[in-house]
C-alpha cells in the first residue's frame, strides 16, 4: 500500500498546525492591547509535503515510515514566526515555554549563538500532550532577510565565481544585520521610555 507517509494521522496534524496558529494570534493580540505594538511581523506555518519529508527521511537513513516523519524527523508540523524587534523573539520563545501543555524538547539559540556560516534564528521543538512534534523558528525580519538569500543561493546550480569571498560577504552581511537588528531594539526601547509606555 502506498498511503501517506503520515500514516492517517494528517487531520490531527492539520488541527495541531491551526491550533498553533491560533495561539499565536492570541499572543499577539495580548502583547499589542499592552504594548501597542504587534510582537509578530508575519507568521507561516506548513505541514512539510509527502515528498521532501520522504526524501528528508532517505537523506537521513530512514525508513519512510510514520514513526520516521512523526518520532524521528521533528519538523513535520512547522511554523515560522518572523518579528520585528529581537525582544520580540524572546517574548514568543517565553510564551510557549509558558503553556503547560507543551514540552520543549529541544532549543537552540541561534541568535546568541549564530551558526559558523551566520545563520541566526531561535529554533523550539515542542511536544504537544498526545506525542506530536512541532518546529518553531523564531527570528527577526533582518534574519529572515538573511536566511531567505543564503537558502536561495545554496540551492543555487552552478554557483559561479569565488566561493570562500561569497561565503564571507554572506557572513559580513549576518554581522551587519545583526549589528543593526541591537540598534533597532534600542531605538525602540527609547521610543518607549520617550514616552512613558509601561512594557
Ligand atoms: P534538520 O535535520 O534540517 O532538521 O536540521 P537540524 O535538526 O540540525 O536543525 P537545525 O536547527 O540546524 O535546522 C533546522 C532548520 O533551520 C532547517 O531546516 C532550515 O529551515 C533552518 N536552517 C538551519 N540552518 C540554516 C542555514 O544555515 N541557512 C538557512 N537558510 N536556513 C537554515
Ligand atoms: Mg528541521
Amino acid at each position: 500500500m502506498s498511503g501517506s507517509i503520515y500514516g492517517n494521522n494528517l487531520p490531527r496534524m492539520q488541527e495541531i498546525l491551526e491550533d498553533m496558529q491560533s495561539r499565536i494570534a492570541k499572543v499577539r493580540q495580548q502583547a499589542a492591547a499592552v504594548t501597542g505594538m504587534d510582537p509578530v511581523e508575519h507568521s507561516l506555518g506548513r505541514i512539510k509535503s509527502e515528498e521532501s519529508m520522504r526524501e528528508k527521511c532517505r537523506r537521513k537513513g530512514l525508513p519512510e515510515t510514520a514513526d520516521s516523519a512523526l518520532s524521528e524527523i521533528r519538523d513535520a508540523i512547522g511554523l515560522r514566526i518572523v518579528c520585528a524587534f529581537l525582544n520580540d523573539v524572546y517574548l514568543i520563545r517565553d510564551y510557549l515555554a509558558s503553556e503547560p501543555d507543551l514540552t520543549i524538547v529541544t532549543e537552540k539559540d541561534y541568535i546568541r549563538h549564530a551558526k559558523p556560516n551566520g545563520y541566526r534564528s531561535y529554533h523550539l521543538v515542542v511536544k504537544t500532550a498526545d506525542g506530536f512534534y512541532v518546529e518553531f523558528q523564531l527570528r527577526t525580519i533582518s534574519m529572515d532577510t538573511w536566511a531567505a538569500l543564503e537558502h536561495h543561493l545554496k540551492y543555487k546550480k552552478n554557483l559561479q565565481g569565488n566561493i570562500d569571498l561569497i561565503a564571507s560577504e554572506l557572513k559580513r552581511c549576518a554581522e551587519e544585520l545583526a549589528s543593526t537588528d541591537v540598534s533597532m531594539q534600542t531605538l525602540r526601547d527609547m521610543i518607549i521610555e520617550g514616552n512613558g509606555a509601561d512594557l
